[in-house]
């Protein structure tokens, strides 16, 4: 059976691909480098061409709710063709807000509804009982038609799930960092909780940033073209000499397969059961990543991984 198949997420009723395509490329204020709309325009078509019939964007990637829309749109994609996951920005806000900019997002969608609308983080003035609630109405009036988060720990899944679940609605599921390098989630209660729960894990920056491409690996101490993301721990050449082997061991595996190793770390987490939400920044790494889904590593080499990677659990 191919990967390419869809997969429910969570307990809702959104069959989605394993992998969906990250937005905030669109519109990332210099964190990464922004592609033109021509290029946009292809990483879209590529995409949906390639198998994926979702993306996730958000509130905060500046314009990219509206630059998908208009591309999906220009390509006369259907609501039933491809879903859209946005996201409410929460922090220095209270829960009314969520009311309160819900129109500006399906807007921004027209003429796709919100196929699952996500609190950004766990950092809202207001408590979790009190986004639920918010969210629980949007929900009762169509607005939108399933809920999710995005950051949240166990407990906080817990919470969220209880209040929904008075309304009848599941809790579809928890954007979360998990690749390779980012293994926090298998020891930290999210993953387990979640699988307890039926709640699905969308695997955000599922590349490490393009780590785990091994492109930073060829010339560390010149990190070209990186953008903002060189500020962040995982770009400092200490944590990119700790990963080196892994590293090697995805380049090995990429051969082994005749694939690359943006498509070993993809379908790791494919394997493991968790959406993914590879960002792209051109055609070329798009067409890559959804064919992440076109092959299934062995049970052995699922097990070289999990042990070389071990250390960043
Ligand atoms: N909920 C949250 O808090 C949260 C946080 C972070 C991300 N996200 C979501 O998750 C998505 C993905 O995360 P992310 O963008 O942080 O990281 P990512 O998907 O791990 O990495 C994306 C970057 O990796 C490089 N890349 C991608 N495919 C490649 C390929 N096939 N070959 C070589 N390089 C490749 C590109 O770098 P270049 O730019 O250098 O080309 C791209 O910008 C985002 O778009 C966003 O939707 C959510």
């Amino acid at each position: 059976m191919s990967m390419e198949n869809k997969r429910r997420l969570g307990k809702s009723n959104l069959m989605l691909s394993p992998v969906g395509l990250g937005c905030w490329q669109f519109d990332s204020k210099g964190y990464f480098e922004k592609p033109v709309g021509s290029v946009i325009q292809g990483i879209i078509d590529t995409s949906v061409r390639s198998g994926v019939n979702w993306f996730d964007t958000a509130e905060r990637y500046g314009n990219s709710e509206q630059i998908l829309s208009t591309i999906l749109y220009y390509f006369k994609k259907t609501d039933s063709d491809v879903k859209i996951a946005t996201k409410w920005w929460p922090m220095f806000r209270t829960a009314k807000n969520i009311s309160k900019t819900i129109h500006d997002r399906i807007n921004n969608l027209y003429p796709y509804p919100i196929s699952l609308y996500q609190v950004h983080n766990p950092l809202s003035f207001s408590n979790i009982e009190k986004q639920m609630q918010e969210m629980s109405l949007l929900w009762i009036k169509g607005m939108i038609k399933n809920v999710g988060v995005c950051n949240f720990s166990a407990k906080q899944m817990r919470i969220a799930q209880n209040v929904l679940s008075w309304w009848g609605i599941p809790l579809a599921s928890n954007q979360v960092r998990y690749s390779l390098i980012d293994r926090g989630i298998e020891t930290n209660g999210v993953l387990d909780t979640a699988k307890e729960l039926g709640i699905s894990i969308i695997a955000s920056s599922p590349l490490a940033q393009g780590i785990l491409t091994g492109r930073f690996h060829k010339n560390p101490e010149k990190l070209d073209g990186v953008g903002l993301r060189k500020y962040s721990d995982k770009f400092s050449q200490t944590e990119l000499k700790k990963c080196k082997d892994l590293i090697n061991i995805i380049y090995y595996l990429s051969t082994k397969y005749n694939v690359t190793s943006s498509q070993v770390a993809l379908n790791w987490l494919i394997n493991k059961g968790v959406f993914v939400i590879p960002g792209a920044t051109t055609v070329k790494q798009a067409e890559e990543n959804a064919g992440a889904m076109n092959f299934t590593l062995s049970k052995w080499d699922m097990d070289i991984l999990d042990e070389e990677s071990n250390i960043f659990k």
